[in-house]
């Protein structure tokens, strides 16, 4: 029944645009909320969280307004042939995957086709013909470390969309590039996706 329901709750979005918001274990994840309230304002988007575990630390769970994706839902929703792989039906569902924050770690992941997660299941299975944005966020030496210009270059290859990341004071104190783009940049950079021009 739960996995009949979760699949219903993925097929009734109706003609609205589908935003898939990802989040990964950067600090960054606590606007999270304010992330997907902000999106929630255009009535014609509709919203779904896929998380990483880390960054449920970030933020909590129940202060998204939308149904967060876990690993644990991956796993519990199939447990047999024929029912829902949750991956699947998630990058079926999604117009638009925005990764906001991506970290460091799933970075290097997703650049190398490491799919060990339900989030980079879905990017692993994503149709390259849809937009996918993404948000580096991590702390200042992590970002100069040549091996962050190497990967966000594999991404761009793949047809994926940067949002750059912003000069700030971070959390842990240091000062410098690393910070994820401010909320209004990612919603902005969105609402383009479903508010194109008229012609
Ligand atoms: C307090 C704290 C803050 C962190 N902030 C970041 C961050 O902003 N960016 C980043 O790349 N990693 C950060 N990390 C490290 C990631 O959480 C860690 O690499 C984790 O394995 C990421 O897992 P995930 O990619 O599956 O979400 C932080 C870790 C801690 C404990």
């Amino acid at each position: 029944m739960q996995k009949l329901s979760e699949l219903d709750s993925l097929q009734t979005s109706g003609s609205k645009f589908r935003v898939l918001l990802g989040l990964t274990g950067s600090v960054a994840a606590l606007k999270a909320p304010l992330l997907v309230r902000q999106l929630l304002e255009f009535p014609e988007v509709d919203v779904r969280v896929v998380t990483t575990d880390h960054a449920t630390h970030f933020y909590d769970i129940s202060e998204v307004p939308v149904r967060a994706y876990t690993d644990k839902d991956e796993w519990e929703m199939w447990t047999k042939r024929c029912d829902p792989v949750l991956h699947i039906e998630l990058r079926r569902w999604a117009d638009l995957f925005v990764i906001a924050p991506l970290d460091a770690n799933t970075l290097g992941k997703i650049a190398s086709g490491i799919c060990d997660n339900l989030l980079t299941c879905v990017v692993r299975a994503w149709d390259t013909n849809r937009p996918l944005l993404f948000c580096p966020a991590m702390n200042t030496a992590m970002w100069n470390h040549p091996i962050t210009a190497q990967q966000v270059a594999s991404l761009k290859s793949f047809g994926y969309i940067e949002i750059p990341c912003i000069s700030k004071k971070l959390v842990c104190g240091d000062e410098g590039k690393g910070g994820m783009a401010e909320v209004s940049t990612i919603v902005d950079t969105v609402k383009q996706y479903f508010q194109k021009p008229a012609v």
